[in-house]
């Protein structure tokens, strides 16, 4: 029995090593949800993997793990922390459990456009939340990578808020997501991003928010009537590593993986807006319908939801929310 288990136990660890890497090198797994070959994450992901494995040929090895075949929204973290994985770029409205100060990028309305996001993140207030959860849990923030602003998409046109009154929205676990849910008459339900496309075309929600790259590369607008152009709010991510493994790593080893990585997260958010655009172009060659609003249709989506600010002054900190909504 003993042999048995060994073979497969090596069978399993080296499953887990790609072509890619040689014996000797160390290897990095990322591990993340998103999929398609448009998404900002996929290109980012994979752009890192690419310059690593060739300018860290022999030191250094990325295996990347899309559209949570890996680890899925409720695994991925904990998988750090044990070291089943080594990097990961959740959204920043997953941390809940570890940080309630992340919450201020989930406040609607609070970045008038992602320029505005990129600008707090650069400032001192986001770059002291790079590092927040590292003392705490060993987390360590290798950049913020943007995603873009989200849309409502449902499966009956969202024009004014009230029309989402009676209706059940599936949500990232994020309490800041779940009461803007609620100040529109709506039900909130938190669900792994994995799970959405199946409880969109089953009716176990009616609706969802996203960017436009999630709506397309995970076809939500075709079990949903349209998608609604209500930039309420900045989907962005925390592209993270631990501790240990960062620590873990020879000191010139570590030195050139943060300087890619850096580079990588720059040429990131700049090509972000651009990969935006052209997913909404696809949604609509697709055949899926966006709604547009006038400036007095999106009135009403601000001043419904801007109240849940007040709501959130404590946990997050009202300078933090301050500078945020400054930029
Ligand atoms: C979601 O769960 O809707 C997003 O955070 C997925 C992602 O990583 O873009």
């Amino acid at each position: 029995i003993s042999l048995t288990l060994t073979t497969a136990a090596l069978t399993l660890a080296a499953g887990t090593v790609s072509a890619n890497c040689d014996p000797g090198e160390v290897v990095a797994k990322f591990s993340h949800v998103t999929g398609g070959t448009t998404h900002p994450k996929v290109v980012a992901a994979n752009s890192l993997a690419e310059r690593v494995n060739k300018e860290m040929n022999g030191k250094l090895c990325i295996e990347v793990f899309p559209n949570s075949t890996l680890f899925g929204d409720s695994k991925e973290l904990e998988a750090l922390l044990l070291g089943d994985v080594q990097l990961l770029a959740p959204s920043l409205s997953k941390f809940g459990s570890y940080s309630e100060k992340y919450g201020v990028f989930d406040l609607p309305f609070i970045f008038k456009d992602m320029d505005a996001a990129i600008r707090f993140t650069q400032s001192q207030a986001g770059k002291g939340l790079l590092n927040e959860m590292k003392d705490s849990v060993g987390f360590v923030g290798l950049g913020y990578w943007m995603s873009g602003m989200k849309y409502f998409s449902a499966k009956k046109p969202l024009i004014v808020p009230s029309d989402a009154e009676g209706m059940k929205f599936r949500v990232q676990t994020s309490d800041v997501a779940k009461k803007m849910i609620s100040a529109m008459g709506a039900s909130p339900q938190a669900m792994s991003f994995s799970e959405v496309y199946g409880a969109l075309q089953t009716g176990v929600v009616d609706g969802q928010e996203n960017t436009w790259s999630n709506i397309y590369t995970k076809k939500f607008y075709e079990v949903q009537d349209s998608v609604t152009e209500t930039n309420h709010q900045l989907l962005a991510y925390l592209f993270m590593t631990s501790s240990e493994f960062l620590e873990g790593l020879d000191d010139d080893v570590r030195a050139q993986f943060v300087q890619i990585a850096d580079e990588v997260t720059q040429a990131a958010n700049l090509s972000v807006k651009a990969a935006e655009a052209a997913n909404r172009e696809n949604i609509l060659k697709a055949g899926g319908k966006i709604n547009v609003l006038t400036p007095a249709q999106r009135e009403e989506w601000v001043s419904t939801m801007k109240p849940v600010w007040s709501e959130f002054e404590r946990d997050i900190g009202k300078q933090l929310i301050e500078s945020a909504a400054k930029a």
